[in-house]
């Protein structure tokens, strides 16, 4: 018998991303192109006493069926951290536990996308997104990245031309551009999206990796409950326990629930457990400054190779945080081919297209900074400078 499949399965496809992963995945091949953080930035040693502490003073508790809105005592130091970073005055009752910042994304476009519907994301923008929601059919309109934030005449045409339900948005050390919106972006991003009373869906995985400079306003400063935003322990303790967040208004909440209900009525509660007992027992923010460390010299490492390696018009930018660098090449350059001969010569990243599904890419690509050693990345660069030609 033939399979037949529903509709919404003809619209999206395999990541092409998880595709290069696992041809990267072999060992003797250096991978700019996952998105993996460094598993030196994981508290190895901590989240293994915070597992026994967890196992041997409430196994019970631990181990059982819990509440689909999250363990409790991390919702409120979720809150109590927003509180800190921003001044906000969040409850617990506006977080919702998630499997990563993932499940927020998917949750959200299960509760807010009918088929047709208008959502506006960045081109380039975070496949995991454009992933999710094409399963609820909606139709996509992109709004070109600068190096400061989207193209504000295209945004307020896109706006002014279609009922836009959502926006999308990765502001902070965007994945894949590794841009930051600036100020003045944003407010006015959002001053447009309260005029046409469009909800933004702000994904920050990345706030935290700050390494440089001074971090803008969340857009939930400018939009309030017009505004929800995702959040994860991925980059800051370990993406292995899938444990992230979504900060929504009550209303949302109310939806939310009702759809984590459907999807797998929670998540993992031993791992938010663990999670939890390791962030009360441990420095965080000294085990923040560590990663950021990391990253900065990763980051002036590949930097400083790339400019050693490569002609003036291949062009890379210096993100301040985050985990990715993006460059421009001279449009004469054919990335895929580019790609190939690096695969043959031990060295993958991602070409620049594969962050445009709906075509117009420019001739650009994405390194990953974080995971590889120094080693690697003075000799991934080397081969991938070989593979140029
Ligand atoms: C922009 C963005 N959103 C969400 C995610 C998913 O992260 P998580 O592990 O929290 O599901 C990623 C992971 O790379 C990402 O880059």
């Amino acid at each position: 018998m033939k399979v037949r499949f529903a509709d919404r399965m003809n619209t999206s496809t395999r990541s092409f991303i998880r595709e290069i992963l696992k041809v990267a995945e072999s060992p003797d091949i250096i991978s700019f192109a996952g998105g993996l953080p460094s598993p030196q930035s994981f508290p190895q040693r901590e989240l293994a006493e915070a597992a026994q502490v967890v196992m041997s003073e409430t196994p019970d508790q631990a181990l059982q069926y819990s509440a689909t809105e999250g363990f409790l005592p991390l919702r409120q130091w979720i809150a109590d951290r927003y509180r800190m970073r921003f001044g906000w005055e969040v409850s617990s009752d506006e977080i919702l536990i998630t499997n990563g910042s993932q499940q927020g994304v998917d949750l959200l476009g299960k509760i807010l996308l009918n088929a047709g519907d208008s959502v506006v994301m960045e081109a380039p923008g975070y496949l995991g997104a454009w992933q999710a929601f094409a399963l609820y059919q909606p139709e996509v309109f992109t709004v070109p990245l600068e190096a400061d934030g989207p193209n504000l005449e295209r945004l307020e045409q896109l706006l002014e031309q279609h009922p836009v339900r959502m926006m999308y948005v990765a502001p902070n050390f965007q994945n894949p551009s590794g841009i930051t919106y600036s100020e003045r972006k944003r407010r006015a991003v959002a001053s447009l999206l309260r005029k046409h009373e469009t909800i933004l869906i702000e994904d920050d995985p990345y706030g935290e990796l700050r390494f440089e400079g001074t971090a803008p306003s969340s857009f939930r400063t400018y939009l309030n409950n017009q505004c929800c935003v995702l959040g994860t322990f991925s980059k800051m303790v370990s993406p292995g326990l899938r444990i992230g967040w979504v900060y929504a208004p009550a209303e949302v909440m109310e939806k939310l629930v009702i759809a984590k209900q459907a999807a797998d009525l929670q998540s993992n509660h031993l791992a938010q457990r663990i999670i939890h007992t390791y962030l009360i027992q441990n420095d965080v923010d000294r085990h923040l400054n560590e990663i950021q460390r990391l990253y900065r010299e990763r980051r002036d490492l590949m930097l400083d190779c790339l400019k050693a390696a490569f002609p003036a018009d291949v062009k890379f930018n210096k993100p301040q945080g985050g985990m990715f660098l993006w460059g421009e090449l001279p449009n004469s350059v054919d990335v895929q081919l580019w790609l190939e001969r690096a695969i043959r010569n031990r060295v993958a990243f991602v070409p620049g297209a594969a962050f445009y599904p709906q075509g117009d890419a420019p001739s650009s690509l994405r390194l990953n900074f974080s995971n590889a050693d120094p080693g690697s990345i003075e000799t991934g660069i080397q081969r991938l400078r070989k593979a140029y030609g």
